[in-house]
C-alpha cells in the first residue's frame, strides 16, 4: 500500500530495542526508505579507528571529518551510507571496537552537525528514487532530525529481553552503557519526544509491534 503524500516517519530507542527489524518491515509496508542512522555513527567511527592510528596532528576529530565525503546507495528499499567512495562491511560496523567508542564519538558535536545536513537530505534521494516517504531510524530523529515528522514512535524493552537479542545476533556489545552515553550526551541525547507514540515490546512479537505501527499509520 502506498500513502498518498510524501510520508515522513521516525522511529528512536535505545540499543537493540527492535527499530531495525520494525523499520524495514514498515518501509517494505508502505514503499518507504528505510535509514538507519546507526550506521552512520558506527562507519564513522570504523573510519576513525583506522585513520587514528596515522595521525601525528592535535586536532583529530576535526582534521578527520575535514576528509570526509557521505554519498548514499541503495541496497532493496535501505539506503546505505559510503563514505569516501566505500560502503563500509556490515561486520567490521559491529565489531567490539566500534561498539565500545561509537557512543563516545556520537556526542561530539561537530560530528552530529556533519550527519544532521546529511540525514536531513535523505528525504530527497527518496523522493529521487521514487520511495512514497522515509523511515529514520536513531536516537534523535523525532526530537532533532525531522521534529516535524508525519509520525514518531519510540521503541523500548527491558533490558533483559534488549541483552539476550544482542547476544542471540552473536555480537559482543554493552547496550546498558551506550545507553547512559547516549541519554546524558549535551547534543541531540537519545529522548522520547513528547508526541512520539511509546510502544514496550518486551513482550510483543515483531509482527505484532509493525502491526501496531501499520494500523497507526494507515489510520
Ligand atoms: O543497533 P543498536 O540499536 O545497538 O545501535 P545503533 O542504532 O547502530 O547505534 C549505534 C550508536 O550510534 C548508538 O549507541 C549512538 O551512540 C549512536 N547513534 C546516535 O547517537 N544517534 C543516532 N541517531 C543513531 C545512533
Amino acid at each position: 500500500m502506498k500513502p498518498k503524500k510524501f510520508v515522513l516517519i521516525a522511529v528512536d530507542g535505545g540499543a537493540a530495542s527492535g527499530k531495525s527489524t520494525t523499520s524495514r518491515a514498515v518501509a517494505e509496508r508502505f514503499h518507504l526508505l528505510h535509514v538507519d542512522t546507526g550506521i552512520h555513527y558506527r562507519a564513522l567511527t570504523l573510519l576513525f579507528l583506522n585513520w587514528r592510528r596515522k595521525y601525528v596532528g592535535e586536532n583529530p576529530i576535526a582534521d578527520f571529518l575535514g576528509q570526509i565525503k557521505i554519498e548514499t546507495s541503495l541496497s532493496g528499499q535501505s539506503a546505505l551510507v559510503k563514505i569516501n567512495g566505500s560502503v563500509p562491511d556490515d561486520e567490521d560496523l559491529r565489531s567490539p571496537e566500534v561498539n565500545a567508542m561509537v557512543s563516545h564519538l556520537a556526542a561530539m558535536p561537530n560530528l552530529r552537525e556533519l550527519l544532521k545536513g546529511y540525514q536531513r537530505g535523505l528525504t530527497e534521494f527518496a523522493r529521487e528514487n521514487g520511495f512514497a516517504g522515509l523511515i529514520m531510524e536513531g536516537r534523535d530523529i523525532g526530537t532533532v532530525i525531522f521534529p516535524d515528522a508525519d509520525f514518531k514512535f519510540f521503541l523500548q524493552a527491558d533490558e533483559k529481553t534488549r541483552a539476550k537479542r544482542r547476544a542471540d545476533e552473536g555480537f559482543q556489545d554493552s547496550i546498558a552503557k551506550r545507553d547512559k552515553i547516549d541519554s546524558n550526551r549535551k547534543t541531540a541525547p537519545l529522548a522520547c519526544a513528547d508526541d512520539a507514540e511509546r510502544i514496550d515490546n518486551s513482550n510483543l512479537t515483531a509482527d505484532e509491534v509493525v502491526d501496531k505501527i501499520c494500523a497507526i499509520i494507515e489510520g
